[in-house]
Protein backbone atom coordinates (compact mmCIF):
# COMPACT_ATOMS: atom_id res chain seq x y z
CA UNK A 1 0.00 0.00 0.00
CA UNK A 2 0.87 3.65 -0.39
CA UNK A 3 1.94 4.79 3.03
CA UNK A 4 1.48 8.82 1.99
CA UNK A 5 -2.03 10.42 1.03
CA UNK A 6 -3.98 8.85 3.22
CA UNK A 7 -6.84 9.20 5.76
CA UNK A 8 -6.39 6.82 8.66
CA UNK A 9 -8.32 6.20 10.98
CA UNK A 10 -6.43 3.85 14.17
CA UNK A 11 -8.30 2.59 16.73
CA UNK A 12 -6.38 2.24 20.03
CA UNK A 13 -3.91 4.70 18.22
CA UNK A 14 -2.95 6.59 21.68
CA UNK A 15 -0.06 4.34 22.72
CA UNK A 16 1.90 1.35 21.59
CA UNK A 17 2.17 0.44 18.62
CA UNK A 18 -0.85 1.98 17.38
CA UNK A 19 0.69 5.11 18.03
CA UNK A 20 4.04 4.13 16.15
CA UNK A 21 2.56 3.04 13.11
CA UNK A 22 0.27 6.84 13.29
CA UNK A 23 3.92 8.49 13.86
CA UNK A 24 5.02 6.99 10.87
CA UNK A 25 1.67 7.12 8.92
CA UNK A 26 1.81 11.16 9.71
CA UNK A 27 5.82 10.86 8.39
CA UNK A 28 4.76 9.72 5.24
CA UNK A 29 2.48 12.64 4.47
CA UNK A 30 -0.87 11.11 5.35
CA UNK A 31 -3.64 12.19 7.76
CA UNK A 32 -4.37 10.30 10.48
CA UNK A 33 -7.20 10.21 13.09
CA UNK A 34 -6.60 8.25 16.64
CA UNK A 35 -9.40 6.78 18.66
CA UNK A 36 -9.39 5.11 22.66
CA UNK A 37 -11.20 5.30 25.71
CA UNK A 38 -8.67 7.48 27.96
CA UNK A 39 -9.05 11.16 27.33
CA UNK A 40 -5.76 12.34 28.35
CA UNK A 41 -4.07 9.42 26.68
CA UNK A 42 -5.31 11.09 23.52
CA UNK A 43 -3.90 14.50 25.03
CA UNK A 44 -0.90 13.01 25.56
CA UNK A 45 -0.43 11.91 22.04
CA UNK A 46 -1.21 14.72 20.21
CA UNK A 47 1.29 16.84 22.67
CA UNK A 48 3.89 13.93 20.81
CA UNK A 49 2.67 14.40 17.97
CA UNK A 50 0.54 17.58 17.12
CA UNK A 51 -0.79 16.48 14.04
CA UNK A 52 -2.67 13.84 15.07
CA UNK A 53 -6.44 13.47 15.22
CA UNK A 54 -7.93 12.39 18.72
CA UNK A 55 -11.49 11.26 19.30
CA UNK A 56 -12.96 9.79 22.20
CA UNK A 57 -14.30 6.38 21.26
CA UNK A 58 -15.00 2.76 23.22
CA UNK A 59 -14.89 0.42 20.44
CA UNK A 60 -16.74 -2.40 22.67
CA UNK A 61 -19.73 -0.56 21.98
CA UNK A 62 -21.96 -0.81 19.08
CA UNK A 63 -23.30 2.51 19.64
CA UNK A 64 -19.67 3.87 19.40
CA UNK A 65 -18.65 2.43 16.50
CA UNK A 66 -22.04 3.78 14.47
CA UNK A 67 -20.93 7.02 15.77
CA UNK A 68 -17.83 6.69 14.88
CA UNK A 69 -18.38 5.99 10.83
CA UNK A 70 -21.06 8.88 11.29
CA UNK A 71 -18.49 11.16 12.70
CA UNK A 72 -15.49 10.21 10.33
CA UNK A 73 -18.09 10.56 7.27
CA UNK A 74 -18.59 13.99 8.43
CA UNK A 75 -15.49 14.79 10.09
CA UNK A 76 -13.04 13.16 7.84
CA UNK A 77 -15.18 12.13 4.71
CA UNK A 78 -11.89 11.68 2.28
CA UNK A 79 -10.60 8.79 5.24
CA UNK A 80 -9.45 5.09 3.48
CA UNK A 81 -7.86 3.10 5.75
CA UNK A 82 -9.46 1.86 8.72
CA UNK A 83 -6.45 -0.30 11.36
CA UNK A 84 -8.04 -2.75 13.47
CA UNK A 85 -5.26 -1.97 16.23
CA UNK A 86 -7.13 -1.59 19.53
CA UNK A 87 -7.12 -4.69 21.98
CA UNK A 88 -6.71 -5.58 25.40
CA UNK A 89 -4.67 -8.86 27.17
CA UNK A 90 -6.03 -10.92 29.82
CA UNK A 91 -4.04 -13.08 32.20
CA UNK A 92 -7.05 -15.59 33.14
CA UNK A 93 -7.38 -18.89 34.61
CA UNK A 94 -10.17 -20.54 33.42
CA UNK A 95 -10.71 -23.04 36.57
CA UNK A 96 -10.95 -19.44 38.32
CA UNK A 97 -14.72 -18.32 39.36
CA UNK A 98 -15.01 -14.92 37.53
CA UNK A 99 -17.66 -12.92 35.97
CA UNK A 100 -18.46 -13.82 32.62
CA UNK A 101 -18.98 -9.78 32.04
CA UNK A 102 -15.12 -9.17 32.75
CA UNK A 103 -14.24 -12.39 30.29
CA UNK A 104 -16.85 -11.26 27.42
CA UNK A 105 -15.21 -7.47 27.46
CA UNK A 106 -12.05 -9.24 25.69
CA UNK A 107 -13.91 -10.89 23.18
CA UNK A 108 -15.49 -8.30 22.32
CA UNK A 109 -12.94 -5.34 22.11
CA UNK A 110 -10.11 -8.00 20.41
CA UNK A 111 -12.70 -9.75 18.13
CA UNK A 112 -16.37 -8.21 18.04
CA UNK A 113 -14.97 -4.84 17.28
CA UNK A 114 -12.95 -5.53 14.32
CA UNK A 115 -15.62 -7.41 12.68
CA UNK A 116 -18.04 -5.25 13.02
CA UNK A 117 -15.89 -2.17 12.19
CA UNK A 118 -14.67 -3.79 9.57
CA UNK A 119 -18.45 -4.72 7.86
CA UNK A 120 -19.50 -0.95 9.27
CA UNK A 121 -16.97 0.57 7.22
CA UNK A 122 -17.31 -1.35 3.66
CA UNK A 123 -19.69 0.59 2.04
CA UNK A 124 -17.59 4.13 2.69
CA UNK A 125 -13.89 2.54 2.20
CA UNK A 126 -15.36 1.02 -1.26
CA UNK A 127 -16.09 4.77 -2.17
CA UNK A 128 -12.40 6.22 -1.66
CA UNK A 129 -9.34 5.99 -3.42
CA UNK A 130 -6.98 3.36 -2.64
CA UNK A 131 -8.76 1.72 0.53
CA UNK A 132 -7.21 -0.70 2.90
CA UNK A 133 -8.73 -2.12 6.09
CA UNK A 134 -5.60 -3.71 8.38
CA UNK A 135 -5.74 -5.87 10.89
CA UNK A 136 -3.95 -6.05 13.81
CA UNK A 137 -3.48 -10.02 14.81
CA UNK A 138 -0.40 -11.92 16.98
CA UNK A 139 2.09 -14.53 16.74
CA UNK A 140 -0.50 -15.97 19.39
CA UNK A 141 -2.85 -16.30 16.30
CA UNK A 142 -1.14 -19.45 15.19
CA UNK A 143 0.08 -20.89 18.72
CA UNK A 144 -1.38 -19.90 21.35
CA UNK A 145 -0.25 -18.83 25.29
CA UNK A 146 -2.46 -20.66 27.49
CA UNK A 147 -1.46 -18.04 30.17
CA UNK A 148 -3.70 -15.31 27.98
CA UNK A 149 -6.22 -18.19 26.50
CA UNK A 150 -9.18 -15.92 25.55
CA UNK A 151 -6.62 -12.82 24.06
CA UNK A 152 -5.06 -15.97 21.99
CA UNK A 153 -8.84 -17.51 20.73
CA UNK A 154 -9.59 -13.90 19.80
CA UNK A 155 -6.32 -13.60 17.88
CA UNK A 156 -6.59 -16.65 16.04
CA UNK A 157 -10.07 -15.84 15.02
CA UNK A 158 -9.16 -12.03 13.45
CA UNK A 159 -6.64 -13.85 11.85
CA UNK A 160 -9.12 -16.16 10.51
CA UNK A 161 -11.92 -13.54 9.96
CA UNK A 162 -9.24 -11.66 7.76
CA UNK A 163 -8.35 -13.96 5.58
CA UNK A 164 -12.32 -14.74 4.20
CA UNK A 165 -12.51 -10.74 4.53
CA UNK A 166 -9.85 -10.31 2.03
CA UNK A 167 -11.35 -13.35 -0.04
CA UNK A 168 -14.39 -11.59 -0.04
CA UNK A 169 -13.20 -8.82 -0.92
CA UNK A 170 -11.19 -9.55 -3.43
CA UNK A 171 -13.76 -7.95 -6.50
CA UNK A 172 -14.06 -4.81 -4.88
CA UNK A 173 -10.85 -2.30 -4.47
CA UNK A 174 -10.75 -2.51 -0.75
CA UNK A 175 -7.10 -3.80 0.16
CA UNK A 176 -7.44 -6.32 3.31
CA UNK A 177 -4.00 -6.38 5.26
CA UNK A 178 -2.67 -8.06 8.17
CA UNK A 179 0.22 -6.99 10.92
CA UNK A 180 0.61 -9.86 13.01
CA UNK A 181 3.31 -8.39 16.09
CA UNK A 182 5.71 -10.85 18.21
CA UNK A 183 5.96 -9.70 21.70
CA UNK A 184 6.32 -5.70 21.42
CA UNK A 185 7.67 -3.77 24.41
CA UNK A 186 3.90 -1.67 24.94
CA UNK A 187 1.95 -1.41 27.91
CA UNK A 188 -0.21 -4.36 26.98
CA UNK A 189 -2.01 -5.88 29.41
CA UNK A 190 -0.74 -3.10 32.08
CA UNK A 191 2.76 -1.35 32.33
CA UNK A 192 5.69 -3.52 32.89
CA UNK A 193 4.09 -6.74 31.55
CA UNK A 194 5.53 -6.63 28.11
CA UNK A 195 9.04 -5.24 28.72
CA UNK A 196 10.46 -8.40 27.27
CA UNK A 197 9.27 -7.82 23.87
CA UNK A 198 11.17 -6.12 20.73
CA UNK A 199 11.53 -2.16 20.39
CA UNK A 200 8.34 -0.90 19.27
CA UNK A 201 10.21 1.35 16.77
CA UNK A 202 12.22 -1.20 14.75
CA UNK A 203 9.03 -3.59 14.57
CA UNK A 204 6.83 -0.49 13.15
CA UNK A 205 9.80 0.81 10.98
CA UNK A 206 9.77 -3.09 9.36
CA UNK A 207 6.36 -3.21 9.13
CA UNK A 208 5.66 -0.15 7.45
CA UNK A 209 8.57 -0.64 5.34
CA UNK A 210 7.10 -4.39 4.18
CA UNK A 211 3.90 -3.12 3.79
CA UNK A 212 4.93 -0.20 1.72
CA UNK A 213 6.73 -2.76 -0.56
CA UNK A 214 2.88 -4.24 -1.00
CA UNK A 215 2.85 -7.40 0.94
CA UNK A 216 -0.22 -8.69 2.59
CA UNK A 217 0.71 -10.01 5.73
CA UNK A 218 3.53 -8.90 7.77
CA UNK A 219 5.81 -10.48 11.08
CA UNK A 220 8.13 -9.92 12.59
CA UNK A 221 11.08 -11.97 14.35
CA UNK A 222 8.98 -14.68 16.31
CA UNK A 223 5.65 -13.83 14.69
CA UNK A 224 7.05 -13.60 11.35
CA UNK A 225 8.42 -17.15 11.84
CA UNK A 226 4.75 -18.56 13.62
CA UNK A 227 2.50 -17.16 10.20
CA UNK A 228 4.74 -19.58 8.08
CA UNK A 229 5.62 -22.34 10.40
CA UNK A 230 3.95 -26.30 9.84
CA UNK A 231 1.27 -27.32 11.99
CA UNK A 232 4.16 -29.25 13.85
CA UNK A 233 6.30 -26.18 14.13
CA UNK A 234 3.67 -24.29 16.03
CA UNK A 235 2.91 -27.32 17.93
CA UNK A 236 6.63 -27.34 19.22
CA UNK A 237 6.00 -23.20 19.09
CA UNK A 238 3.32 -23.85 22.03
CA UNK A 239 5.52 -26.20 23.82
CA UNK A 240 7.68 -23.67 24.06
CA UNK A 241 5.83 -20.91 24.62
CA UNK A 242 3.95 -22.64 27.57
CA UNK A 243 6.86 -24.89 29.12
CA UNK A 244 6.20 -28.34 28.82
N1 LIG B 1 2.56 -5.66 22.49
C1 LIG B 1 2.56 -6.91 22.06
O1 LIG B 1 3.38 -7.73 22.48
C2 LIG B 1 1.54 -7.36 21.03
C3 LIG B 1 1.73 -8.60 20.43
C4 LIG B 1 0.80 -9.04 19.50
C5 LIG B 1 -0.30 -8.25 19.17
N2 LIG B 1 -0.45 -7.05 19.78
C6 LIG B 1 -1.66 -6.26 19.45
O2 LIG B 1 -1.30 -4.95 19.09
C7 LIG B 1 -2.42 -4.09 19.34
C8 LIG B 1 -1.93 -2.86 20.09
O3 LIG B 1 -1.47 -3.24 21.37
P1 LIG B 1 -0.20 -2.56 22.08
O4 LIG B 1 0.78 -3.62 22.32
O5 LIG B 1 0.19 -1.35 21.35
O6 LIG B 1 -0.80 -2.23 23.53
P2 LIG B 1 -1.37 -0.87 24.13
O7 LIG B 1 -0.33 0.19 24.15
O8 LIG B 1 -2.04 -1.26 25.42
O9 LIG B 1 -2.47 -0.42 23.06
C9 LIG B 1 -3.77 -0.88 23.06
C10 LIG B 1 -4.65 0.31 22.74
O10 LIG B 1 -6.00 -0.13 22.57
C11 LIG B 1 -6.85 0.83 23.16
N3 LIG B 1 -8.10 0.20 23.54
C12 LIG B 1 -8.28 -0.86 24.37
N4 LIG B 1 -9.59 -1.12 24.52
C13 LIG B 1 -10.25 -0.20 23.77
C14 LIG B 1 -11.61 0.06 23.54
N5 LIG B 1 -12.59 -0.66 24.11
N6 LIG B 1 -11.95 1.09 22.71
C15 LIG B 1 -10.98 1.83 22.13
N7 LIG B 1 -9.66 1.63 22.32
C16 LIG B 1 -9.31 0.63 23.14
C17 LIG B 1 -6.07 1.36 24.37
O11 LIG B 1 -6.46 2.68 24.74
P3 LIG B 1 -7.55 2.95 25.91
O12 LIG B 1 -7.21 2.03 27.04
O13 LIG B 1 -7.36 4.39 26.23
O14 LIG B 1 -8.88 2.65 25.31
C18 LIG B 1 -4.64 1.37 23.84
O15 LIG B 1 -4.30 2.63 23.27
C19 LIG B 1 -3.43 -4.92 20.14
O16 LIG B 1 -4.43 -5.39 19.28
C20 LIG B 1 -2.59 -6.08 20.62
O17 LIG B 1 -3.36 -7.24 20.86
C21 LIG B 1 0.45 -6.57 20.69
Amino acid sequence: MQLGANTVLITGGASGIGLALAERFVQAGSTVVVVGRRADKLAEARQHLPALHTRVCDVSLEAERRGLLAWVQQEFPQLNVLVNNAGVQRRVQLADDEDWEVRRQELVINLEAPIHLSTLFIPHLQQQAAPVIINVTSGLSFAPAAFVPIYSATKAALHSFTLSLRHQLAATPIQVLEIVPPAVNTDLGGPGLHTFGVPVDDFADSVMARLAAGEQEVGYGTSELARLASRAENDARFQQINNR
